[in-house]
């Protein structure tokens, strides 16, 4: 059954030593923040809820901007993490079905982990994601007895003993939402930190007979991200997994570690990617096409048989349909060209529509911003437009229809049409040879004068 989910993201977030919110800092082209929401609606939430505290509108507005659903509940201020659970109550409303705690710093919790947890819920009331490291330091420890979790110690409270256990504390928790309130709210600050402990509810659950279990994942899944090398570290770790994921899928990558995907980049078999090209997020690339070094995208999509770069920028919007070519030092946003298009160089097309097998000459560009409003170019089907045309738009070009070489369009142009819009050309008979004639002379004379001097 789908559960609720809080996620917590009220912490400063020191150690980024940064004036953006930690959960806003970006992993694989979106916010921390975006994983762990992620997680939950992969986990099939019913409802869920940002706690927001430092930075709280910026965290609350990009919450928002990732999924319009999301409740938001502010934490004043920090008081620990049982605190932060607290403040969910309200939005959350009613207290049906389990509820899940995710942190918004931890990006690699996957759905079905959390699936484990939903089922594991049959055998105990309170579940908690525990993991082995040898390395243990500041991670709460989990106090087991048998296939029973007794309580959990923080790090700061823990007598040598329980030092020495290396299961450690993720900060998953899941149990019925209204028992998980129910023990949050006799959860005390008492302790080294003088903070509420949301992993005190397990040695209060286990007081009150309840029974406590724990759902063991791998340490890589609950990386929660502190520092900017974290983050980076944790950046490496999703590229490599990704890269890996792209070739088993059926995507040729020239130099793997050259290329660099966002969280939701989708590419289809039998495509093939040369080195260098950085994905942002929104990219669907279908089978058998062919991106060659060093290209840009973000928000676009590139249908079968396209061949895209060398050096091509395509940004939101753009919408490329079958067997398209474009080509180098191109760039097109926000603008569909249809079954094969060819823009091959060195063109902007931007707020436009391109037919099918229009040929866009090299050093084109839609001027499609007058400095305050943007404007569409239409281009016909088998239109051809001559190398170093501006398209002033709004503007259309007619089916078939012709611009010369060096024009600048600032209207219509019918179908079938050439339309020349460029200086007529005069040619000034012997008129180079004269000129050049009378510049050797002028050079060789100062020249002359200064040997002379
Ligand atoms: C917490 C756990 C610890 C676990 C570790 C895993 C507690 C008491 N300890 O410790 O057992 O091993 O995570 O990383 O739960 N937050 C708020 N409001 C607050 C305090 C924290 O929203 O008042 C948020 C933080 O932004 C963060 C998360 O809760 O996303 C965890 O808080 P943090 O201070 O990092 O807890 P740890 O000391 O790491
Ligand atoms: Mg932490």
């Amino acid at each position: 059954m789908a559960s609720n989910f809080i996620i917590l993201a009220a912490g400063k977030g020191s150690r980024m030593n940064s004036d953006l919110p930690k959960v806003l800092h970006k992993l694989a082209g979106v916010p921390l923040l975006a994983h762990a929401m992620n997680s939950a609606s992969l986990g099939g939430a019913k409802k869920s809820v940002v706690v927001t505290g430092h930075g709280g509108a910026a965290v609350a507005k990009a919450a928002l901007g990732i999924d319009a659903e999301t409740l938001i509940a502010n934490q004043d201020e920090q008081l620990g993490t049982a605190h932060a659970v607290l403040q969910a109550k309200d939005a959350l409303g009613e207290m049906e079905g389990d509820c899940i705690v995710l942190y918004g710093d931890t990006p690699f919790i996957s759905p079905e982990t959390l699936e484990e947890m939903s089922k594991a819920r049959d055998s105990h009331d309170v579940l908690v994601l525990g993991f082995e490291t040898n390395d243990p330091g500041r991670y709460g420890r989990l106090i087991t007895n048998g296939d029973k979790l007794d309580r959990i110690v923080e790090a700061k409270d823990a007598s040598p003993e329980e030092l020495a256990v290396t299961l450690c504390n993720s900060g998953v928790i899941c149990a019925n939402t209204s028992v998980l309130f129910d023990l949050l709210s006799e959860v005390k600050d008492d302790n080294a930190a003088n903070e509420y402990y949301l992993t005190d509810i397990i040695g209060i659950a286990t007081s009150k007979g309840l029974s406590c279990g724990v759902v063991h994942c791998d340490i890589a899944e609950t990386l929660g991200i502190n520092t900017r090398a974290e983050l980076a570290a944790a950046e490496a770790d999703f590229q490599a997994k990704a890269r890996i994921a792209a070739m088993e899928n059926g995507v040729s990558l020239t130099a793997p570690e050259t290329v660099y995907f966002a969280y939701d980049t989708v590419i289809g078999r039998d495509t093939t990617i040369e080195p260098n090209v950085f994905f942002g997020p929104g990219v669907t690339i279908e089978n058998d096409v062919e991106i060659k070094a060093n290209c840009h995208f973000e928000g676009c999509h590139i249908s079968r048989g396209s061949v895209v770069g060398p050096f091509a920028r395509l940004r939101p919007g753009a919408e490329l349909a079958e067997d398209v070519r474009v080509g180098n030092f191109v760039e097109i946003k926000n603008a569909d060209l249809a079954e094969g298009a060819k823009v091959n160089h060195l063109s902007y097309v931007g707020d436009a529509t391109v037919g099918k097998a229009a040929n866009i000459g090299a050093g084109t560009i839609t001027c499609n911003y007058d400095g305050v409003m943007k404007h569409r170019t239409e281009i016909g089907a088998r239109a051809f437009i001559g190398s170093n045309t501006s398209l002033v738009a709004p503007v259309s070009i007619g089916i078939e229809a012709m611009t010369a070489s060096g024009s600048v369009i600032t209207q219509n142009v019918p179908i079938g049409a050439l339309a020349l819009s460029r200086a007529k050309q005069v040619n000034k008979e012997d008129l180079a040879t004269r000129l050049m004639d009378k510049l050797r002379a002028t050079k060789a004379r100062k020249e002359k004068e200064k040997k002379d001097n």
